[in-house]
């Protein structure tokens, strides 16, 4: 029979090659004094490192659209100030619309979270506002044919557990779990969002527990209740997470690890901080997220992770730690090596290409692209028509016919496109547009450019 440390040896022996697609993400924070500017960080993070996602501790539009064209899928982040007046319709729309559509079509926008460890502050306006917040801001989407492509979804720390050890035993703190969490969970479903943690076995774990929390060899930790093995701190947070959702009767829904690292620097009484740990964390951690080995609780599964930071954040407060989690010096070398450079490349730098901007003297009309399908002609026609007059497509008007989803929408993008000023991200709707220089009106049907 194999033993625990000769499974955990050949974990260890067999470390497969990291390469791109991964699933392996990192936070982008930036309260840091001299850092380099979005552009070159986004250049750098899609031509040197195997990450292909990102999430950006903000929701600054000049940091969004720095990652256009890159092809790394990008998180944004909604600070936890913005949740009560989030739960505020116009508002949502608003923010979506100045934070979210123009950029949508050149950057690779794949979520929006809405705060950070929300829950956690134990604030009510914000933890009563959380659930309505991301629902408003999922309707906003929804009423621009980008929710599929953009889900919304919000971080949580593990202080949400009232229970984690055994993992078996994990459950959501009384009275948050009916309030809060069920409907968060049940929007999450609903939407296709993953539930996303923030899980540090750099805060759980003790002396005695250091490798265990490293993923090195260690004894393991037995789960009395079910009868599995632990090797490693982290499957054991997430699985007590899957064990709480699970006890609400949610199973299947993704679980995604937000947040997790180990400082490189700490204070004078802070141990187990060193530059050699973080780097065996961070590395042993993508070996292990990507292995697909999975958890004892959920087999045979890879999670998408994000390695807390980019840089060390020197401006901080707390403890020394807090400033020192980073993977790179401002100057973009490494702090420590952990695998994931790409092998030198000497590829020119792409230039920044927004949009291509459309020559004013040409006239332009908005159409749906031509295999458009039912539901986004009739999305893109509600959302439109909510903001434009659409009378001509209405029973009696000049363009009711022919009566197809395909001419009412063709027709209700068109005015949209033409009263918001005839930007190309007004003729988005989700990747259903198209800007055309053939003027589609026929008969009495006459359409504005
Ligand atoms: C955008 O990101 C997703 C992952 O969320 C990925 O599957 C997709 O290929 C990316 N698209 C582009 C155009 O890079
Ligand atoms: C709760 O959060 C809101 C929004 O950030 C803030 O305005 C308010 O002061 C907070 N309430 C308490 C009691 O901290
Ligand atoms: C909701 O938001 C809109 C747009 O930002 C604003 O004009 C309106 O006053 C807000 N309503 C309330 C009740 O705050
Ligand atoms: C399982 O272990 C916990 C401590 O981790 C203990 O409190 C509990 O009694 C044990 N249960 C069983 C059935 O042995
Ligand atoms: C996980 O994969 C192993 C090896 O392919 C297989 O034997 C096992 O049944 C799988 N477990 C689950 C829960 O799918």
């Amino acid at each position: 029979m194999l033993t625990l440390s000769s499974l955990l040896s050949l974990f260890l022996l067999f470390t497969p090659q990291v390469t791109g697609g991964a699933g392996i993400g990192v936070n982008y924070g930036k309260v840091a004094t001299d850092l380099p500017s979005p552009f070159q960080v986004a250049q750098f993070l899609s031509q040197n490192t195997i990450f292909d996602r990102v999430m950006i501790l903000d929701s600054d539009p000049p940091t969004i659209e720095a990652f256009a064209n890159t092809g790394l899928a990008i998180d944004v982040a909604i600070s936890n100030d913005l949740i009560p007046i989030l739960t505020n319709i116009s508002f949502a729309k608003h923010w979506v619309r100045t934070n979210i559509i123009p950029y949508a079509s050149s950057t690779n926008i794949s979520r929006i979270l809405v705060g950070n460890e929300a829950i956690s502050t134990a604030n009510k306006t914000l933890v009563l506002g959380l659930v309505p917040a991301m629902q408003n801001l999922h309707t906003a989407l929804v009423s621009v044919s980008l929710h599929h492509k953009i889900k919304v979804s919000t971080a949580h720390s593990l202080g949400i557990l009232a229970a984690s050890i055994p993992p078996s035993a994990g459950k959501f703190k009384d009275g948050y779990d009916i309030a809060v969490i069920k409907p968060l969970l049940s929007f999450l479903k609903a939407t296709d969002s993953p539930f996303m943690v923030n899980a540090y076995p750099f805060f759980g774990f003790t002396i005695d527990t250091l490798d265990y929390a490293l993923f090195r060899l260690n004894n393991g930790v037995f789960d009395n209740q079910t009868g599995l093995v632990y090797t490693n701190m982290l499957d054991a947070q997430i699985d007590a997470v899957h064990s709480a959702m699970k006890r609400l009767g949610f199973t299947d829904i993704d679980l995604v690890i937000a947040q997790t690292g180990w400082p490189s620097v700490g204070g004078e009484s802070e141990v187990g901080v060193s530059m050699e740990i973080a780097r065996d964390y961070n590395k042993n951690l993508i070996r292990h997220v990507i292995s697909g080995i999975g958890t004892p609780l959920m087999s045979n599964r890879t999670f998408e992770t994000y390695i807390f930071e980019l840089f060390n954040e020197d401006l901080k407060p707390g403890p020394s730690s807090e400033r020192n989690f980073g993977l790179f010096h401002a100057d973009l070398t490494p702090v420590y090596d952990i695998g994931i450079l790409k092998p030198e490349v000497s590829q020119p730098v792409k230039s920044a290409n927004p949009a291509d901007p459309i020559p004013a003297n040409v006239k332009q009309w908005c159409i749906p692209k031509p295999n458009t399908d039912k539901m986004m002609l009739q999305e893109n026609i509600d959302f439109a028509c909510s903001e434009v007059n659409c009378h001509p497509i209405q029973p009696g008007g000049n363009c009711f016919n022919p009566d197809t989803l395909h001419a009412h929408a063709a027709y209700a993008m068109n005015e949209y496109f033409q009263f918001y000023g005839k930007n190309s991200f007004d003729c988005y709707f989700g990747g259903t547009g198209i800007v055309s220089t053939g003027d589609p009106s026929y008969g009495s049907c006459k359409f504005r450019s």
